[in-house]
């Protein structure tokens, strides 16, 4: 199945998902296109794959990743909607589109054709993200396929189509309120005098680690801080400062900040 998979758009997130691809499944014929093909091309001379253009790809193509930001996916689509009408092959297509649903990528390709709904961060490009995906119209062989091609991303998990624009505000946004986060505690060691490149290494590190105990032991973070903070130790004054300067509700705001966002995309605004 998807023997042929076409990338339309290779930005940050389409070039990821072709690296991922092509490093999990070089057999696979990969067809690249960019609306500036400079970049398809630097990208096929990496992964020995093929330049090609979004019409070309919506003809022959298996597995079709749209990999355009949400504004332009109607003109995108508009654009392939004849040659799509006019197949009469099986093909699937995947949107990574924050926003928008199977529904609307439907409705703007011009057919009721298998959708997949994916949300990816940037951590796939380390093996470290998070792919969460869900289906119209495709079936169960056609997703278990799709999940196998990514496997490579870190975690991929399936999940109903009304929490998609939930998760893609933590998992999609996430990594950039993390980054935020390693910039501050990092800014904090070098003001205590450690220099900025060992600053980031021990922020980095400590984020790292903390999430990796989080995950593996399956313990609930605040109990995993209490551990931490001793008695009238240095620790809890930390908290004790994040805490004044708002941090979780910060955080809070953040994610749900995203999530009100998406909404707004998914109508349009
Ligand atoms: N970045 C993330 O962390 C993230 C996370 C989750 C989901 N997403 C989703 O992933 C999608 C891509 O985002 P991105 O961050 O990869 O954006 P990006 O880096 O701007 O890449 C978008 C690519 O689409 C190309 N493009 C635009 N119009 C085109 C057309 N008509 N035909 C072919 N290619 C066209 C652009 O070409 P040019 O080279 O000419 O600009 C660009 O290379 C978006 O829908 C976004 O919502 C991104």
């Amino acid at each position: 199945m998807f023997d042929t998979v076409g990338m339309i758009g290779t930005g940050a997130m389409g070039g990821a998902t072709a690296r991922l691809i092509a490093q999990s499944q070089p057999e696979k014929a990969l067809f690249l296109s960019n609306r500036t093909v400079e970049k398809a091309e630097a990208l096929a001379k990496e992964l020995h794959a093929w330049v090609s253009t979004n019409e070309e790809i919506a003809k022959g193509c298996a597995l079709i990743f749209l990999a355009v930001k949400p504004q332009m996916m109607p003109d995108v689509l508009k654009g392939v909607a004849p040659v799509l009408r006019a197949r009469t092959d099986r093909f699937v297509l995947v949107t990574m589109a924050a926003g928008l649903t199977c529904e609307t990528i439907q409705t703007l390709a011009g057919g009721a054709y298998p959708v997949i709904r994916m949300m990816p961060n940037t951590p796939i490009t380390v093996g470290a993200g998070i792919i969460t995906y869900c289906g119209r119209d495709a079936t169960d062989a056609e997703l278990t396929t799709f999940a196998e091609l990514l496997k490579n991303a870190g975690t991929l998990d399936p999940l109903p189509e009304h929490l998609m624009d939930a998760a893609g505000a933590i998992a999609g946004c996430g990594p950039a309120f993390v980054d935020l986060f390693l910039e501050a505690l990092a800014d904090g060691a070098v003001a205590c005098g450690l220099p900025r490149a060992k600053a980031l290494l021990y922020a980095a590190q400590t984020v790292e680690g903390a999430a990796k105990a989080a995950r593996e032991t399956g313990e609930h973070p605040g109990r995993l801080k209490d551990v931490v903070c001793s008695p009238a130790g240095s620790t809890i004054q930390g908290v004790r400062a994040l805490e004044k300067g708002g941090f979780r509700s910060a955080a809070m705001e953040a994610v749900i900040a995203a999530y009100e966002k998406n909404l707004h995309l998914k109508k349009g605004e």
